[in-house]
């Protein structure tokens, strides 16, 4: 904690020279070269690898932009614990957990795997447990329950949210995986009879439009206790941050998670766009861009950099 005060002041007395670490932490990892952009999503394939951006917003609202900080992206995977949080003030802890759990799976993030006994998805994060998210979002009809998400996002992001069109119909129409994903959860009674609907949700959800410094400004909302601190705005209850933070911390980079959480140990989310945010807990929230991606799914640059952001500030929670 001591820590974490001394950043936070060395953030805000020497905000010159953090934003020279951060230019120069962009500086030293444009030049890697290695992953490769997403391309099961033919949308996503037009990404280009040099695209790179870093970008930290404090919890009293100081923002840190470096390089394409404002080139716009789809979150994907990034929505996952957000969406999360939406289902957790609309059904409550216990309702939301009997129809996903909060375990860990090792495996990757469109693994098709169920808890045997209880036929629950593992974690919110990988896909089944994503739509099984999704499926809980309330609304009277399809568009109200659109409309919700999109006015979470906007609370969190401090503006309009948009789904880019292109990369919905793209998802759509190639996730058959998920498809077959919610179909399973479906007839295991999981997720409610209006699965095109829940789909086309999860769908829209990753295809939300964001920059590298609204994901700093999403990461920065968590660490100010739910509170969108540019605009003053909350985002989500008070109760239910440490739920998102807990679960972004053991499974918010997939198949990495136990390694991300030993060694560089902030509450993150990656995606296949090419994003990640992390979370510094009562001081910051951090947000990466750069599309190129391990064989994980998350970005090299992104992960590299977090890293290095970590260590050099002695930024592991624990
Ligand atoms: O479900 C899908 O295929 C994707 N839209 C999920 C996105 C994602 O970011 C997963 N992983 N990193």
């Amino acid at each position: 904690r001591g820590d974490l005060d001394a950043l936070m002041g060395k953030m805000k007395s020497a905000a010159a020279p953090f934003r020279e670490t951060l230019q120069k932490l962009h500086r030293d990892h444009a030049p890697i070269n290695s992953g490769a952009v997403a391309s099961y999503i033919p949308e996503l394939a037009g990404a280009s690898p040099d695209w790179f951006a870093i970008s930290v917003v404090t919890a009293d609202g100081l923002r840190f932009d470096v390089g394409d900080s404002d080139r716009l992206f789809s979150i994907q995977s990034i929505s996952k614990p957000f969406v999360f949080g939406l289902a957790l003030e609309d059904h409550g802890r216990e309702h939301v957990l009997s129809k996903v759990g909060v375990e860990p799976t090792g495996e990757a993030f469109n693994s098709i795997v169920l808890d045997e006994a209880t036929n629950r998805p593992l974690n919110p994060m990988v896909n089944t447990g994503a739509i099984a998210t999704a499926d809980l979002i309330k609304g009277k009809d399809q568009a109200e329950r659109f409309k919700r998400l999109m006015e979470m996002f906007r609370r969190y992001i401090g503006r309009e949210a948009y789904v880019e069109n292109a990369t919905f119909l793209s998802e759509r129409a190639t996730g058959h995986r998920n498809r077959a994903i919610a179909h399973l959860m479906m007839n295991f009674g999981m997720i409610e009879d209006r699965v095109d609907e829940t789909l086309e949700l999860y769908f829209q959800q990753c295809s939300v439009l964001v920059d590298c410094h609204d994901l700093a400004v999403m990461g920065a909302t968590l660490a100010n206790g739910g509170v969108n601190p540019i605009t003053g705005e909350r985002a989500l209850k008070a109760e239910y941050v440490k739920d998102l933070l807990s679960i972004m911390l053991s499974c918010g980079i997939y198949d990495f998670a136990g390694e991300w959480a030993y060694r560089i140990g902030l509450p993150a989310k990656s995606g296949v766009g090419g994003g990640i945010v992390a979370v510094i807990p009562g001081v910051a929230g951090i947000g990466v861009f750069s599309p190129p991606l391990d064989e994980k799914g998350n970005s090299v640059r992104g992960v590299r950099v977090c890293k290095e952001l970590s260590e050099r500030f002695g930024l592991h929670v624990f």
